[in-house]
């Protein structure tokens, strides 16, 4: 027979069983309450994201200011990072596949409805943000992927661009080149890479951006050009439902920026928000999400160093209906970005190991 409790009574034991976990199995826990954390009032919007979405928490912000639907905020939020050629970890100038070409992730999650949509390796299309929207909303799906997600776009009007930068071009072509000495490409004798590219050689960046305007009402996206170099075809984290994006609308919201395969085989946003609503601050719940993916991929066995540590980064963010706000890395030095309704700022992230 099912046992059965209150919700207020799950609530409470989870509170205190988490906060014990946390304590117990892990010493850097004990960083979670550190100034990192947000306790600024409730009724008051928040924007919260990935540390390349500076600008992204202050465009969100200011739409939430004039009304805005939470969902259409953080939407237009992350196109201006979808938009932008300089950064080559999404959308226009990501990062290609191991073929040269250009395939994006995203997802959003409405947290009123309980909605969500999402694209997966889609070509050509330079807001993938806009056509994940567009699959909650008009398809009786959660998922669109590849070509038939291509065609769901056009037919709403969407226009095909090349979205392969001269700058990605050649960091893909430097890829190719030094990949072996045994195949047939020869790299361009003292080749002249432009200033940063070396430092753009294999990453899997993403932006992730949530939302809780000031009716309670969450919302998130995450969008991506995903994992350097992948094979094509390689769906990452970002558009799977509770690994790179979950709200509940009770509870909170959370999403993830890393290397997605680990955070998909652990499901760490849902799980961050699960944890929120037993009571952890949203800090506190990143860092449990990041121990329980360490643990994961630790018997996985290639996701880790021979100290048994992780050999990936990976973040989460998180903001709970309170408004209370937090991030973690899996490494020391990981920061995010936050609007809190009086301004936009970059914040230090909490962290699982120091290196
Ligand atoms: N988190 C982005 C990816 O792994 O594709």
């Amino acid at each position: 027979m099912k046992s059965k409790c209150t919700r207020r009574e799950f609530l409470k034991d989870g509170a205190i069983l988490g906060a014990a976990t946390l304590a117990v199995s892990n010493p850097a826990a004990l960083r979670a309450d550190g100034p990192r954390t947000s306790a600024a009032p409730a009724g008051v919007a928040r924007v919260v994201a990935s540390a390349n979405g500076l600008a992204a928490v202050q465009r969100a912000m200011e739409l939430l200011q004039a009304g805005a639907d939470p969902l259409d905020a953080t939407v237009a939020g992350v196109n201006l990072v979808e938009d932008d050629p300089e950064d080559m970890s999404v959308g226009y100038g990501g990062l290609p596949n191991e073929d040269g070409i250009v395939e994006l992730d995203a997802s959003v999650m409405d947290g009123p409805t309980h909605s969500s949509g999402a694209v997966a390796a889609i070509q050509n299309i330079k807001n993938p943000s806009k056509v994940a929207k567009l699959v909650m909303e008009r398809t009786r799906h959660c998922l669109l992927v590849g070509p038939g997600a291509l065609r769901f776009a056009l037919a709403h009007g969407f226009k095909e661009e090349n979205l392969l930068t001269e700058k990605a071009r050649l960091a893909w072509l430097e890829w190719k080149e030094r990949l072996s000495d045994r195949d047939n490409w020869i790299p361009e004798r003292n080749q002249n890479i432009p200033p940063g590219l070396a430092a753009a050689m294999s990453t899997y960046g993403t932006i992730n951006c949530l939302a809780l305007d000031d009716r309670g009402r969450l919302a998130g996206t995450t969008t991506t050009s995903g994992l350097s170099w992948k094979i094509a075809g390689r769906v990452g984290d970002s558009p799977i439902i509770g690994a790179g994006l979950y709200v509940d609308n009770a509870i909170g919201a959370a999403g993830s920026t890393g290397l997605g395969e680990a955070n998909i085989m652990n499901l760490g946003s849902y799980a961050v928000v699960q944890d929120m609503g037993r009571g952890l601050s949203p800090e506190q719940a990143c860092l449990k999400a990041l121990e329980r993916t360490a643990e994961g991929t630790r018997r996985t066995g290639r996701l880790s160093r021979p100290d048994g540590r992780p050999n990936y980064g990976l973040n989460f963010y998180a903001v709970n209906a309170k408004g209370e706000f937090g991030s973690a890395s899996m490494f020391a030095g990981g920061t995010y970005a936050v609007h809190d309704g009086m301004q936009a700022a970059i914040r230090e992230a909490a962290y699982l190991y120091d290196k």
